[in-house]
């Protein structure tokens, strides 16, 4: 079976953009492929969390995985950080990756521009990072939404460096989604930004919004003033039809999209509509998460077994690579 390798950060509650970018193709995948599916705990320290909050976010990361229909029986389940072998690897890939690429990464010119009090040295070699989690493991396919896509090369390129330098290890992993392309959730304020765990609560829709939360926030919804004839679709409106097509019936889809071609639109009822679907779509995940949550001592026997298996594969190719390397004294 293939490998397969994806991990999301715990810094605030799972989105739509998550469930659809990434943990969609996780549970269609647990089926078909040898998943390792992981917390990214140390990712999320460049954004120097309070110690308090760090656990509680990464279990309700596990239980949102696990209610949306991850199968701990299917699949490895574990926090990055209970693999240390990661951090060698990392330690050895770092002088593989160079000040000026990392410099260009444009998640990383983001965070520049947008935090410019914390540009840590964690920030810059995220991509590296990233990429042992993915390599270590040896996967082939990485199911990510398409703000990850630039990251994947930099691990196909990281791989591949390695691999002519000290002889093959590394398999070149793609980004993947079933669909073909990669998937952009937008942020329901009609900016055209992407959905965002930390962005505006208003415009993003939860794994753990209520019924009402979630109504609201779709009747809240940008949409723009009454469809004409013959023109595109807006991207506020495209972005809801994109939503609607994962939960809704297609009838109710191709519906809405003729309406919006004939000019009959009547944005109301279809963000009325939308919510309905929605709450039937997002309540059971919820309500499954909270039952998770209420009961660690699960959960935290998820996660063990999960890092001792992530683990023995980790360790295989880390001695593979110390050898390569030359660190081989004995
Ligand atoms: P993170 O935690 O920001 O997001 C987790 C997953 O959700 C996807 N995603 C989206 N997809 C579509 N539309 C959106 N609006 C949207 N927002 C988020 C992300 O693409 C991602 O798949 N660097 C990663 C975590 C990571 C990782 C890895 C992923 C660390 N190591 C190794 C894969 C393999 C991140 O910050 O994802």
């Amino acid at each position: 079976k293939e490998i397969v390798v994806s991990g999301i950060r715990p810094t605030g509650y799972l989105h739509l953009g998550n469930y659809f970018g990434a943990i969609r193709n996780y549970i269609r995948m647990q089926e078909e492929f040898n998943c390792y599916f992981f917390v990214a705990d140390w990712h999320s320290l460049t954004t120097h969390p309070n110690p308090k909050d760090l656990q509680a976010n990464v279990m309700r990361v596990l239980a949102e995985n696990i209610a949306s229909g991850l199968d701990p029986e299917k699949v490895t389940l574990y926090a990055q950080s209970h693999v240390p072998e990661i951090a060698e690897l990392y330690l050895l890939m770092n002088m593989l990756a160079y000040k000026g690429e990392l410099e260009r990464v444009p998640t990383f010119k983001d965070k520049v521009r947008l935090q410019p009090e914390n540009v840590n040295a964690g920030l810059l070699t995220y991509p590296v990072l990233m990429s042992v989690d993915i390599l270590i493991q040896r996967a082939v396919k990485v199911p990510v939404g398409k703000d990850q896509g630039q990251h994947l090369e930099m691990a196909r390129n990281f791989a591949q460096r390695f691999n002519e330098r000290y002889g093959n290890l590394f398999p070149e992993p793609e980004a993947f989604n079933y669909g073909d392309n990669l998937v952009r959730i937008l942020s329901l304020d009609g900016k055209g930004g992407k959905m965002s765990k930390s962005e505006n609560e208003m415009a993003t829709i939860y794994l753990s919004d209520s019924d009402e939360q979630i109504r609201q926030k779709l009747r809240k919804a940008k949409t723009d003033s009454g469809g004409v004839p013959g023109e595109p679709m807006p991207e506020s409106v495209a972005n809801l039809i994109e939503i609607m097509k994962l939960v809704s019936t297609p009838d109710t889809v191709q519906f809405y999209v003729d309406a919006f071609n004939a000019g009959s639109i009547r944005y109301g009822d279809m963000k009325t509509q939308l919510g309905e679907d929605m709450v039937k779509f997002i309540s059971p995940i919820r309500e499954k998460a909270a039952a998770l949550q209420a009961d660690p001592t699960y959960l935290r026997k998820i996660m063990k077994e999960g890092a001792e298996k992530a683990r023995v594969n980790a360790a295989q190719t880390l001695q593979q690579a110390r050898n390569l390397i030359g660190l081989n004294y004995y």
